[in-house]
């Protein structure tokens, strides 16, 4: 009876373990940190001044008002060769994330026929919180425009690497 409780008991904390890892699996985790991360500051303040850049300034601009707090990225092994050289052709399938914990929401890059697919989730369910308003901040052609257009200051939609 007793080897059948200290069993049980051994059980039970085996599929607590499972089940807590489980829930804190993301699937960018073991990939590398990328260069973008910072903290997200105010609204009312210039980071041009402060020795960030234009597209910088516009992503603060974009951002401040959802208060995301600090964000940090991570990169697809897959993809980090490409990320390293600053080249523009990255492989199809899962590309980078930009995580803000704070908030419980990660920005996905992903890229499916050499083209970019821009998606906003929240963190602890996957569940998509993307925007289809027109203009809205996590409307995935609001993250589109920025990535693709800002002067091609983003090599291969991805901009966390253009400068260093
Ligand atoms: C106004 C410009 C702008 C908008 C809008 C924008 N981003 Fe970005 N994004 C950036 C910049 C700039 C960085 C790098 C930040 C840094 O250098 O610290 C970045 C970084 C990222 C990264 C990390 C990988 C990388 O490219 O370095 C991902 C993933 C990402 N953004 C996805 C998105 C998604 C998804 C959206 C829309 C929901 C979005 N972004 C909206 C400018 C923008």
């Amino acid at each position: 009876m007793r080897k059948l409780l200290v069993a049980f008991i051994l059980a039970a904390a085996a599929v607590a373990l499972m089940g807590g890892a489980a829930q804190a699996g993301n699937y960018w985790d073991g990939w590398k940190p990328g260069k973008a991360k910072g903290p997200m500051p105010p609204c009312n303040v210039n980071v041009i001044a402060l020795g960030g850049d234009d597209i910088l300034q516009a992503t603060v601009d974009t951002y401040c008002g959802i208060k995301p707090g600090s964000y940090v990225s991570y990169i697809n092994p897959a993809a980090w060769d490409v990320y390293a050289k600053k080249g523009s052709k990255y492989p199809d399938g899962q590309t980078g994330v930009l995580v803000f914990k704070d908030i419980d929401a990660v920005f996905t890059t992903d890229h499916k026929g050499g083209q970019p697919v821009y998606d906003a989730k929240k963190i602890s369910t996957g569940q998509s919180i993307a925007s289809k308003d027109a203009g809205h901040p996590l409307n995935p052609q609001t993250c589109a425009k920025c990535h693709a257009t800002f002067n091609g200051v983003c090599k291969g939609f991805v901009c966390g690497n253009r400068i260093n």
